[in-house]
C-alpha cells in the first residue's frame, strides 16, 4: 500500500469509492433518496473538476494505492474553508473503500496528510463529521477533541454535524 497525488486518471476511483462509501456510511441517517439519488458518472465529472481545483489552489487529494494499481481509499485537504473556528487547515473528505475498512488505509492517509500540512506551514487541523456516523470514533481514536458544531442541510433534511480538530500536527504523524 502507498500513499501518492491523485491525479485527473484517479476521478473515477475515487468516485467510485465516495459513493459506494457515503451510501454505507449514511444509510439510516440520510433519506435513502438522496443517497441512491447520486450517480457515480455524474460524480465522476465533480471529481474531476475537484481534483484540478485543488491542485490549482494548491490544496491537496492523496489517494491509497494498493499497489496493484487499484485506489482503495482517498483524503482531500488544505486551506481551512471555515475561518472563524481559528483552524488553519480543513480535511474535506476521507474515505476508505468499504471492502477494506479497518486495515490501516484511514490511518495511514491521515498520517500523510499531517506530513503534507506540516511542510506547508500548517499548525492545527479540523473535520466536520455528522454526528450520527460511527466514523467519528476513527477521529477520536485519533487524537481528535469535538471543538465546534453546526448543522447542515442535505435534501430536505437538518443535521448535525460536529466539528473535531487537532491543535497539533505531530501525533497525527505517527499515527
Ligand atoms: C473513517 C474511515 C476513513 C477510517 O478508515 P479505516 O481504514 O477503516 O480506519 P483504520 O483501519 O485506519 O482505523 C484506525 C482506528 O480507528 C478505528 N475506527 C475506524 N473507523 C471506525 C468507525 N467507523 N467506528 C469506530 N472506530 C473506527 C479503528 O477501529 C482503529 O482503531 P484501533 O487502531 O484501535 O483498532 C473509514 O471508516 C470510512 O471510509 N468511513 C466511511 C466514510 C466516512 O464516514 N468518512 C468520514 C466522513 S467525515
Amino acid at each position: 500500500m502507498h500513499i501518492r497525488d491523485a491525479n485527473a486518471d484517479d476521478a473515477l476511483a475515487i468516485a467510485t469509492i465516495s459513493v459506494e462509501g457515503w451510501r454505507r456510511a449514511y444509510r439510516g441517517i440520510i433519506d435513502d433518496a438522496v443517497l441512491d439519488g447520486r450517480s457515480i458518472e455524474k460524480s465522476r465529472q465533480h471529481w474531476g473538476e475537484w481534483i484540478q481545483d485543488l491542485k490549482r489552489r494548491g490544496d491537496r487529494i492523496s489517494v491509497a494505492d494498493d499497489g496493484m494499481g487499484r485506489v482503495v481509499g482517498f483524503a482531500s485537504y488544505g486551506a481551512n474553508r471555515d475561518a472563524e473556528n481559528g483552524f488553519g487547515a480543513e480535511l474535506y473528505a476521507i474515505y476508505v473503500i468499504p471492502g477494506r475498512l479497518g486495515q490501516g488505509i484511514g490511518t495511514l492517509l491521515m498520517r500523510e496528510m499531517a506530513r503534507w500540512l506540516e511542510a506547508h506551514a500548517y499548525e492545527d487541523v479540523v473535520v466536520w463529521c455528522l454526528k450520527a456516523n460511527p466514523s467519528c470514533a476513527f477521529y477520536e481514536r485519533h487524537g481528535a477533541r469535538q471543538v465546534a458544531e453546526r448543522t447542515i442541510e442535505v435534501g430536505s433534511q437538518v443535521l448535525d454535524e460536529l466539528g473535531y480538530g487537532w491543535h497539533a500536527l505531530a501525533p497525527l504523524k505517527e499515527g
